[in-house]
């Protein structure tokens, strides 16, 4: 079987986690954390890095930075994973949808002005399976409508966007450098890893203040169990830092390895009928998180049964997310009554992605390409 993923681990990130385990610096104090954080915030063009447990409390922790109202609306799209809806409803706030744009399979930035309403505070982009959204238009209406903008870079590490702004000029920008405060994972799968793993970025200071108090308890800094504020234990430990920063100092070469799996699949892709292959935007630089494909409904076949197909050629597949707006856990708190979003729709219908780990070898590649065009060529 061909894994969906696989991390690849290197000696450095041995050798520290050893130092850790050596010095007794394991939880979540010790020096590899501070590294960690700014190496991270400094490569993505940001002032603050403030690690946390995973991705999903880091967007829960950037929600309760903003401090929502109850009733207060974040607009997010509804082809994403449940965390990003769930960190707005955990926060008390209203998750407002938007669908996807059918090219990039990010948010469709032409839907989020008709969205905003006098109760929306923040907007929440999130770069899908590593290709950046459209930043320009949304942080121009985020500018006028004094919206914040939570940039949800979980499955994006280094991707670049190239921002066209009269007042900046054309500059590329890193996903998760662009917002009021960011949001990464570093799970397994994810192009950089500490096990389990998040972190916020932000140029704020205040933010990034409240997000280390909140991160820890909201313990005060001068009387240890006295505290006139609720917080959580989001920590991260040192030495899940320590292996988090060995990881960066490969990004080169994990982005060109992502870049070469995602060129070659293109490649030997690209004239089977009937699938609809991911983008590269000529302002995106993007890093194949997931390499995923969409079946197109001429082939007679759900993700579903294709997935079947592919798995009985030895060769695991993942499927594509389910619109926030087709979550019965949503749906049964009466959110998104009587809402549909035909993108995301065929999207969750007829997507899933295919092998896009690190440790993914040539012939891996080759075998599951030819299991593809099996299928549907040759029937
Ligand atoms: C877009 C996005 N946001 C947030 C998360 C949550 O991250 P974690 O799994 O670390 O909680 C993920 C996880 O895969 C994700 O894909």
């Amino acid at each position: 079987m061909i894994p969906v993923n696989e991390p690849r681990l290197g000696e450095k990130e041995i050798d520290n986690a050893m130092e850790c385990l050596r010095t007794g610096w394991i939880s979540s104090t010790g020096k590899f954390l501070e590294e960690f954080e700014d190496a991270w915030a400094s490569y993505c063009g940001m002032r603050y890095g403030i690690a946390v447990s995973n991705g999903t409390v880091a967007l829960q922790l950037a929600l309760a930075c903003i401090e929502l109202e109850p009733g207060d609306e974040v607009i997010l799209p509804t082809f994403t994973i449940i965390s990003c809806a769930q960190a707005v409803v955990y926060n008390r706030g209203i998750p407002v949808l938007v669908d996807s744009d059918p090219r990039t399979w990010c948010m469709d930035v032409g839907q989020l002005a008709a969205r905003i309403t006098p109760r929306t505070r923040a907007i929440m982009p999130v770069h899908i399976y590593g290709h950046p959204v459209d930043m320009d238009p949304l942080l121009s209406l985020a500018d006028q409508n004094g919206l914040m903008v939570i940039e949800d870079a979980a499955e994006a590490h280094g991707a670049q966007y190239l921002s066209r702004r009269a007042d900046t000029g054309a500059t590329w920008r890193r996903c998760g450098g662009m917002g009021d405060i960011s949001a990464f994972s570093f799970y397994a799968n994810k192009l950089i890893t500490t096990g389990e793993g998040g972190m916020l970025l932000t140029n704020d200071p205040d933010i990034a203040n409240q997000a280390r108090s909140l991160r820890n308890l909201c313990f005060q800094p001068k009387r240890r169990f006295y505290h006139t504020e609720l917080g959580y234990n989001f920590r991260l430990t040192n030495l899940q830092a320590a292996v988090g920063l060995a990881q960066i100092e490969r990004m080169p070469e994990i982005i060109a390895r992502k870049r070469w799996i995602g060129e070659s699949y293109r490649e030997r892709l690209k004239s089977i009928p009937g699938i609809t292959l991911p983008v590269e935007e000529p302002w995106a630089q993007q890093v194949y998180w997931m390499y995923g494909l969409v079946l197109e409904e001429s082939t007679h076949l759900s993700a579903a049964d294709f997935a079947r197909l592919l798995q009985a050629e030895g060769i695991e597949t993942r499927p594509f997310f389910l619109g926030m707006h087709e979550q019965p856990v949503f749906t049964r708190q009466g959110l998104f009554k009587g809402e549909r979003y035909p993108v995301a729709e065929l999207l969750a219908r007829q997507g899933l992605y295919l092998p896009s780990g690190l440790a993914l070898t040539e012939d891996q590649l080759d075998r599951v390409c030819r299991a593809v065009e099996k299928i549907l060529v040759k029937g």
